[in-house]
């Protein structure tokens, strides 16, 4: 089977390394044009743009504010002149155990809905106008996570909740937007090693995570990326709305 994205521009969020980076780099290797989005690494990102080719380009925005989401989604379609699939992908994790002074807990929990499900919700609200206005037949890829069905241990509360969030709002787009021409999916990967997965690894071990899982070694981020250069082809259209598990065997939901 031959995956051909020539023609495409493509917004990942959270490209400049782990996931996201493995995502950007399949899909350019199918031909598409990235907007290689990051927050704080530079470097990191514009070399991915060079190295991706196909006039790939890095753009700063800090998606724990929801306003720079607008702007980010503005400044590529101003640079690229128009964005026919949307990835989701940019998110935190950060731990806020129950026994935390309620204004540090209220700050993690109201970052992590905004970095995790506002900024997503607002660049699936402007691609949905986008691709109306433009007549395409868009696609939405949104990262979840596993989390949003098995749920997450007491310090995640507030990642867990993003991310299942998330999935409603994927598949109310499928739902809603079908008929229009655009089409939404989800992913609920495991644990994947990346720097997210850093504090899980130096918290409760390899052995662990690897103990969780049906296969012999850990998810990587390239095992993450066919799925979705696959979903991007609109070879699987008609399972919009969905969830696809990426866990390795550790959670059938
Ligand atoms: N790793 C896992 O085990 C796992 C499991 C399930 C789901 N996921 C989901 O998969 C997605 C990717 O995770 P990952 O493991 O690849 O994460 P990661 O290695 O920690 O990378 C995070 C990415 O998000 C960007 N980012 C961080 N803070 C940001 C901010 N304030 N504004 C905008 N962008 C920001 C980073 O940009 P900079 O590099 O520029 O800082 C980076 O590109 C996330 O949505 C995550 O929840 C991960």
């Amino acid at each position: 089977m031959y995956i051909n994205l020539s023609g495409l521009n493509i917004l990942v969020t959270g490209a400049s390394r782990g996931i996201g980076k493995a995502i950007a780099t399949k899909l350019a290797e199918a031909g598409a044009t990235i907007a290689v989005h990051y927050h704080k690494n530079i470097n990191e990102a514009e070399n991915l743009a060079q190295i991706l080719g196909n006039e790939s380009k890095a753009f700063q925005a800090d998606l724990v504010d929801p306003a720079d989401a607008v702007k980010l989604f503005e400044r590529v379609v101003l640079e690229l002149g128009s964005i026919e699939i949307l990835i989701n992908n940019a998110g935190i994790a950060e731990a806020a155990p129950i026994e935390l002074a309620q204004d540090d807990w209220d700050q993690v929990w109201n970052r992590t809905i905004a970095m995790n499900l506002t900024s997503p919700a607002i660049l699936c609200k402007k691609a949905i106008e986008h691709f109306i206005q433009k007549k395409t037949s868009g696609r939405i890829i949104n990262i979840s996570s596993r989390a949003a069905y098995r749920g997450e241990t007491a310090e995640y509360l507030a990642y867990a909740s993003s991310k299942a969030g998330l999935v409603a709002l994927t598949s109310s787009i499928a739902k809603s937007f079908g008929k229009k021409g655009i089409k939404a999916f989800n992913i609920a990967p495991g644990f994947v090693r990346t720097d997210m997965a850093k504090a899980f690894m130096s918290q409760y071990g390899e052995e662990h995570a690897k103990g969780d899982i049906a296969l012999e070694r850990l998810t990587e981020p390239k095992d993450i990326a066919p799925l979705i250069t696959f979903l991007a082809s609109g070879m699987a259209d008609h399972a919009t709305g969905t969830t696809f598990d990426i866990n390795a065997g550790s959670y059938i939901h």
